[in-house]
């Protein structure tokens, strides 16, 4: 690439300036607190400078565990007030305050490679031990909590867990939640354009199910019987069965009990038959669905193809799979949009309604890789170095001019981009 000794130290310099006594923050101002997959995927730019920190960041995540085995999506560490809804909106009464509600689990697969890649393997081995417990009990509370009728497939609270916030997919079952009724002021806007971030109207209603976890006192059976919005994310389905894989791969070779492996085991079989279920023959893709309604939304977004990354599509859904990505990579010379730019929801800087995000390129990429889809993932690498050559190190990308968008200084990209090719 070219400048790459610089773009290496920038990408550095970022994790260092984001660092907050042991997490890093995904960029200061917008969201001065720690993400879930935002510190999972920062760990691994991390592990390029400070190995130990790498392993700090995590450590950290887990400390906002629930005891239900829950890993929020973000833990509040410290007051900050640049930020809305902080944790008095969330209401959660805990030793270190947290959301109620989680986000795309790629934090044991993370963890996985972590391990693997790490020079120090006395350190990775020992943290290894020590976080294995807390990885399993996050993904028994996934199947448990989010499928408590042993369907195969877990369902999102809330848009925000889907950490594709504003996606089109989430349109109609949103519009079906009722507003809040209280006058709040976003800060999001202070920091950023508003152009490039969710409407009002779809706030409203973020904060509404938000105070609905809060009266129903984040009690999971209530939550699962009355929650508005429950949604079958193809997303979040693929990355959590993709992490269960290795999960059982982990407990393996650390010679775990044989009964989590054989629990876990089933729960893969289980989403490897059910996401059929979510297959359409018309848009040759996975859909993402209503659990309420069952309607399905034929609407191509970067979540329905993590089917890819989560190896769950079979060999005729991979190959349509592949011409549809292939389609999609001509689309912009930057990589995946967030949403496809044939779809009529698609707007090329609004967010997750159409910008390139680097750890989707990534993400999808391994996906393509694994299924020898070479050339769609070397286009998808070569797409991301242009980007950075061209924009920095910005949150998202329009995705027809390149140009950086959201915040700045980001860490997730500053970490794939040392993880993945400086
Ligand atoms: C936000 O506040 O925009 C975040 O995406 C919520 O996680």
């Amino acid at each position: 690439m070219k400048n790459n000794e610089k773009l290496i130290e920038q990408a550095k310099d970022i994790l260092y300036k984001n660092d907050v006594d042991g997490y890093t923050v995904p960029t200061h101002g917008l969201y001065p607190f720690q993400w879930n997959w935002d510190a999972a995927i920062t760990a691994l730019g991390w592990m390029k400078t400070d190995e130990s920190r790498a392993w700090l960041e995590i450590e950290m995540l887990l400390k906002g565990q629930w005891d239900n085995g829950m890993v929020p999506h973000i833990i509040f560490h410290q007051e900050v007030d640049s930020y809305f809804p902080g944790p008095k909106v969330w209401g959660v009464d805990k030793d270190i305050p947290t959301t109620a509600i989680s986000q795309p689990p790629v934090l044991v697969s993370i963890v996985k490679m972590m391990a693997e890649q790490a020079k120090d393997q006395k350190l990775a081995q020992e943290k290894l031990t020590q976080m294995l417990p807390q990885l399993i009990a996050y993904h028994q509370w996934w199947y448990n909590d989010r499928d408590p009728e042993n369907t195969g497939l877990v369902v999102s609270y809330h848009p925000w867990e889907s950490g594709m916030d504003n996606s089109p997919a989430w349109d109609k079952s949103l519009a079906a939640v009722p507003p809040v009724t209280w006058q709040y002021k976003r800060k999001d806007l202070e920091h950023v354009d508003s152009d490039e971030r969710p409407h009002a109207n779809e706030y409203d209603r973020y904060l509404y199910l938000v105070d609905f976890f809060k009266k129903s006192n984040f009690d999971s059976e209530v939550i699962y019987r009355d929650c508005p919005y429950k949604m079958y994310d193809v997303g979040i389905i693929s990355i959590l069965h993709k992490a269960t894989k290795d999960l059982v791969s982990l407990c393996q070779t650390s010679k775990v009990n044989e009964q989590h492996v054989t629990w876990f085991n089933k729960q893969i079989a289980l989403t490897e038959s059910a996401i059929n279920t979510l297959w359409s023959d018309e848009q040759n893709s996975f859909l993402n669905t209503d659990a309420i309604t069952k309607e399905s939304f034929p609407v191509l977004t970067t979540g329905t193809l993590m089917a890819i990354y989560g190896e769950l599509a079979n060999k005729e859904q991979s190959a349509k799979l592949k011409i549809l990505m292939k389609s999609w990579l001509d689309e912009t010379e930057f990589g995946i949009s967030s949403t496809y730019a044939k779809c009529a929801q698609y707007e090329p800087q609004r967010y997750w309604r159409g910008p390139v995000w680097l750890h989707i390129n990534w993400l999808l990429a391994l996906g393509a890789e694994h299924y020898g889809f070479n050339e769609e993932s070397l286009q998808l690498k070569e797409a991301s170095q242009t980007l950075i050559e061209k924009s920095g190190y910005f949150e998202y990308f329009n995705c027809e001019t390149g140009a950086g968008c959201g915040g700045d200084d980001f860490s997730w990209t500053a970490a794939i981009a040392l993880h993945w090719f400086l």
